[in-house]
């Protein structure tokens, strides 16, 4: 069964009695409130790994002043119960004062794939993230590490972070688990009153009509335009929905350019959500 542990020095002790016996190590970070996106990714990495271990913190320097920080959903006994359902076998649950000790000042600065979309509407998001997650992997120093889709721009930021620090880890990108009407599932639905969530998998809808579209040949331009008004007249206010180069997230105007991906930010009562897709071909 799980075992929790809470400093980074129980983390280490546990890590290195596997690492000793030769044995591999696959880390799914998470903020908790699982569901069954996060148990894709315990899933995910029992195939990747010897031993899976999680981490929950709900990580207070990826949060805005204004953001939902204090409101975000917390149920670690049934994440403790998911996780050891998924096959989990440690779940490192840090305070925040174990993370950010007295004195804490040093953060990762980045560009290239963090530069635009989430950040041009939430500037320190990426900054708090990749503190966080680089921080993660230097105290487990797993031989893995695995990312939702769902998440596409962390991801990039996360798989360039790795590389450029020489972090000694692979990071693994997992496919988004979706509700069967297409909603991709987020700790953040549970937000949603009964008509934002009846109007919700039009993001997908949407992305899914315009990934079609441009693969048929369709100019992008024109096909992202038409998916943008979709997503207002569903009673969305847009952030932005764009189409990127899938690795560099760099704009891109033509699939002669590269593979394509489409990524959408939207806001539907109080609740932001987002999404994307590649474009097949
Ligand atoms: P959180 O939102 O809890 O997500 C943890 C991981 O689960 C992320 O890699 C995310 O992309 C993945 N995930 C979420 N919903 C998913 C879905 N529907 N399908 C597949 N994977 C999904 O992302 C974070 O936490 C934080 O930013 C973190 C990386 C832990 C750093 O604090």
């Amino acid at each position: 069964t799980i075992r929790s542990v809470h400093t980074v020095a129980d983390l280490r002790a546990q890590v290195g009695r596997w690492r000793a016996a030769g044995e591999s190590v696959a880390l799914v970070p998470t903020m908790g409130a699982l569901h069954a996106g996060h148990v894709a990714l315990m899933e995910a990495a029992r195939g990747e790994a010897d031993h899976v271990v999680v981490s929950i913190f709900v990580n207070p320097t990826q949060f805005a002043p204004t953001e939902d920080l204090s409101r975000y959903p917390r149920t670690l006994e049934a994440d403790l119960d998911k996780a050891d359902a998924a096959g989990t076998e440690l779940a490192f649950v840090p305070d925040a004062g174990e993370m950010y000790g007295e004195g804490f000042c040093t953060t990762i600065s980045l560009a290239g794939p963090a530069l635009g979309l989430e950040t041009d509407f939430r500037p320190t998001h990426f900054a708090g993230v990749a503190t966080v997650v680089a921080k993660l992997l230097i105290q487990t120093l797993p031989d893995v590490a695995l990312f939702g889709q769902k998440d596409y721009q962390q991801l990039q930021v996360v798989t360039r972070l790795a590389r450029d620090l020489d972090l000694p880890v692979r990071i693994v990108g997992v496919p988004t688990v979706r509700e069967a009407d297409g909603l991709a599932l987020s700790s953040r639905n549970v937000y949603l009153g009964r008509e934002e969530r009846a109007a919700a998998p039009t993001l997908h809808r949407a992305l899914s009509e315009a990934a079609a579209a441009i693969a048929a040949g369709e100019p992008i331009a024109d096909t992202v335009d038409a998916a943008r008004h979709e997503v207002i007249a569903a009673g969305f206010a847009l952030d932005y929905l764009e189409a990127r180069h899938a690795a560099t997230l760099a704009p891109i105007a033509s699939p002669a350019e590269g593979p394509v991906r489409l990524l959408v930010a939207a806001r539907i009562g109080t609740t932001r959500l987002i999404d994307n897709l590649a474009v097949p071909g």
